[in-house]
């Protein structure tokens, strides 16, 4: 379905995706998803349903960066330091987890999504490792937006992973006394291989921090930060950070514009100040 179709024809979400360039829709986005327990304070809730209320959020998201045409979409949905929270808090993520994808299976396939996850998900409870593994098999074969889960994720885990895999690759093939490490090895083991690099980084309630997200990837991700809490962040948020992105120069470390060959005179005044330079350091 168009995305605009899917809009209604008057409103807020329709004037806002209007002034989308559809030519330039971040190809990845990654989003901390934050806020949902002060969602829950807010309203006198108890957390576990600020995160039910994050999980409702979840849903219309993808659904929206995928009709959008968004190529991949990572959500943080439990970080490697999340255990330190109490008990019953984290098995009621677990919990949301496993109804989230046992509820979704047949829309991602419908809307020819396929899932995968980053983190060490082993680690799971069986049943949420489980019902994972099950919703990844049950879309592998989708072609449309990538969705990844981080999940028992760690930016710093999932890099030291890398390396040891490779030292682990090159003594189990006897080259380990000759091995180089190079970004393209390095990104070949990484969770995300084969995505492309966040374009847009969106954290939710407002804190400025990265948390251990994808450390290597988003080495030049736009940076997008809301007050808007996570159960809150609804489409025309969405596309607010996607205008807002659009408006952004990105750079890559280079000029905007491929700067003009320099004229002759500005050659010569190179050269002046070369030589300038050249004579003070004697
Ligand atoms: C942060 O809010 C959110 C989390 C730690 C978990 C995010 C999980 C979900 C949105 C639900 C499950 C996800 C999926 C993909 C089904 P917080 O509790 O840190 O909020 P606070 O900072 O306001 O306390």
């Amino acid at each position: 379905m168009n995305f605009l179709d899917a809009l209604a024809p008057e409103g807020n979400d329709r004037v806002l995706a209007l002034a989308i360039d559809p030519e330039r829709i971040p190809a990845h986005i990654a989003i901390i998803m934050d806020g949902n327990g002060r969602w829950a304070k807010g309203r006198g809730l108890p957390r576990f349903a600020g995160h039910r209320a994050g999980v409702t959020r979840v849903r219309s998201v993808v659904e929206d960066c995928s009709h959008i045409g968004v190529k991949a979409l990572t959500l943080y949905a439990f970080s490697a330091e999340n255990w330190k929270r109490p008990r019953a808090e984290v098995d009621m993520l677990w919990r949301l987890l496993r109804i989230y994808l046992r509820r979704e299976i047949e829309d991602l396939q419908r809307n020819n999504i396929r899932l995968q996850s980053s983190g060490r998900v082993e680690a799971l409870p069986a049943g949420a490792y489980e019902v994972l593994r099950e919703a990844e098999r049950a879309t592998a074969h989708c072609t449309g937006m990538r969705l990844n889960l981080a999940i028992n994720y760690s930016a710093r885990n999932e890099l030291v992973d890398a390396v040891n895999t490779l030292i682990d690759e090159a003594r189990i093939e006897g080259r380990l006394s000759s091995l180089v490490v190079d970004e393209a090895m390095i990104e070949k083991n990484l969770s995300t291989a084969g995505l492309p690099d966040p374009d847009l980084l969106i954290r939710t309630s407002g804190e400025m921090r990265i948390s251990n997200f994808l450390l290597w990837q988003i080495a030049y991700a736009e940076l997008y930060v809301t007050n808007t809490y996570w159960p809150d962040f609804d489409r025309a948020e969405l596309l607010k950070a996607i205008l807002e992105f659009q408006r952004r120069d990105r750079r890559f470390g280079g000029l905007t514009a491929a700067p003009a060959a320099p004229s002759l005179s500005q050659e010569h005044e190179i050269d002046e100040i070369a030589a300038s330079l050249t004579a003070s350091s004697k």
